[in-house]
């Protein structure tokens, strides 16, 4: 199975960790949303979310044409985006949702589209979703907070090598935030 995942909310570091990773490996690197926007798999563009819709079953098609044989580092929040099973191991990368709102802030992002994704990452979202679609099994954590990408990319090929690591449930936001994770939850923009 050729496909390393590294997913997790937007503003992570998945793009700066996966690339890394890839170079580490000597392997090929794909972005699912520039390949998406690259070879027109898309459904038009969300205006509320801002963002192109990913036509999921094309870039699942690709996936598997291009992952012939051959190992990539992919990199997308979409788990579904992924054909489940070429995936040999998945990364969740989690973030302090402090720092990621910090993070996002300063990409630009508006307020709303700030929250949503702080509020994903409370709630495990792409956690969530990783573990229904790919099952426990080959789903790990890695939390990247306080640390520098060097750092992360070292953890997470010591996941990829020894197939142990964070298992799903370890980063629990809510337990340590307490109120202030409450917070993001019943804000709104
Ligand atoms: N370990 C890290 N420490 C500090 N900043 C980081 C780290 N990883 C990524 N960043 C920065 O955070 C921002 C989001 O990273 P990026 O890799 O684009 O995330 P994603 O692909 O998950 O949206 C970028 O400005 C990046 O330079
Ligand atoms: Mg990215």
């Amino acid at each position: 199975m050729p496909l390393i995942l590294i997913t997790g909310t937007p503003g992570v570091g998945k793009t700066t960790v996966a690339r890394e990773l890839a170079t580490r490996l000597g392997c090929g690197y794909i972005d699912v949303a520039d390949l998406a926007r690259r070879e027109g798999l898309t459904l038009g563009y969300d205006e509320e979310a801002q963002a192109h819709l990913i036509d999921e079953e094309g870039v699942r098609e690709r996936l598997r044409a291009v992952a012939r044989g051959a190992l990539y580092v992919v990199d997308t929040h979409v788990v579904s985006a992924v054909p489940p099973e070429l995936v040999e191991v998945a990364i969740v990368l989690r973030l302090d949702p402090r720092e990621l709102e910090f993070r996002l802030s300063s990409r630009g992002y508006p307020r709303r589209k700030v929250l949503e994704n702080v509020q994903a990452e409370i709630l495990d979202a792409c956690l969530v979703e990783a573990v229904s679609l790919l099952g426990e099994g080959r789903v790990f954590e890695v939390d990247a907070t306080g640390k520098s990408p060097e750092e992360v990319v070292a953890e997470v090929l010591r996941v990829i090598r020894e197939r142990s690591g964070a298992r799903p449930g370890s980063v629990d936001w809510l337990e340590r935030l307490g109120d202030e994770a409450l917070k993001y939850l019943s804000a709104s923009a």
